[in-house]
């Protein structure tokens, strides 16, 4: 079983490279912020508690993502492994999958860390935002404070994996298809 976890600022091209990587390795792509934007389109209560958070460009809280994370893995018993992609996001949430999944004898293989500056970023992220319909690309304070969350909360699980042996960096700037091939040659050295 291999269980990737896909790591990045917003525009790093995570959802993008996990297309990829679902076919190749036959896992199971699990998105929480698309999770999050389907609850919304669907109108539910995880729907419009997520949208006031995510509008602004913050963390929805913990718990809430957590669960929603969890309920998704259970629906996917068969599965031969999954892509966390935007997910764990704080230590509290990284600490609840390892749990979580050791409740299960899985466990995380390796978290890959996709690189790129913020002004590639946000570049890529006002372009989405031209078409996407997502309100969090379409200014760029939003997405400036996408990336504060990213430095506060989420860039200090490198060091938790790091702990862990299983931090991996890709250089996230290129072709699409070369950044694929990228992961697809450290995932063989895995
Ligand atoms: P989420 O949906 O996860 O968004 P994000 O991480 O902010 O960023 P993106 O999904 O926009 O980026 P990506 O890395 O997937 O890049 P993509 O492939 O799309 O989260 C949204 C919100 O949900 C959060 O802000 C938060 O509110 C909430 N949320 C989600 N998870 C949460 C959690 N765990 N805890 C709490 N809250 C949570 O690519 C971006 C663009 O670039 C695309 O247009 C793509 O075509 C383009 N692109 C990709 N690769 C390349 C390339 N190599 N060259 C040129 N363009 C490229
Ligand atoms: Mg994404």
């Amino acid at each position: 079983m291999i269980n990737l976890v896909l790591f990045g600022k917003p525009g790093a091209g995570k959802g993008t490279q996990a297309a990829f990587l679902k076919e190749k390795y036959n896992l199971v792509h699990i998105s929480t912020g698309d999770l999050f934007r389907y609850n919304i389109k669907n109108q539910t209560d995880l729907g419009t508690l997520a949208k006031s958070y995510m509008d602004q460009g913050d963390l929805v809280p913990d718990q809430v993502t957590i669960d929603m994370l969890e309920a998704e893995v259970d629906r996917n018993p068969q599965a031969a492994g999954f892509i966390f992609d935007g997910f764990p996001r704080t230590a509290s949430q990284a600490k609840a999958l390892d749990n979580f999944l050791a409740g299960k004898s899985m466990e995380i293989t390796a978290t890959i860390a996709l690189e790129a500056h913020d002004d590639i970023l946000v570049k890529r992220l006002l372009e989405r935002g031209l078409t996407s319909g997502r309100t969090d690309d379409q200014d760029e304070s939003k997405i400036r404070n996408r990336f504060e969350e990213y430095n506060n909360k989420t860039a200090p699980l490198k060091s938790y994996y790091e702990g862990q042996n299983k931090f991996h960096s890709v250089n996230g700037i290129g072709t699409i298809d070369e950044i694929t091939e990228r992961l697809t040659q450290l995932i063989a050295r895995l």
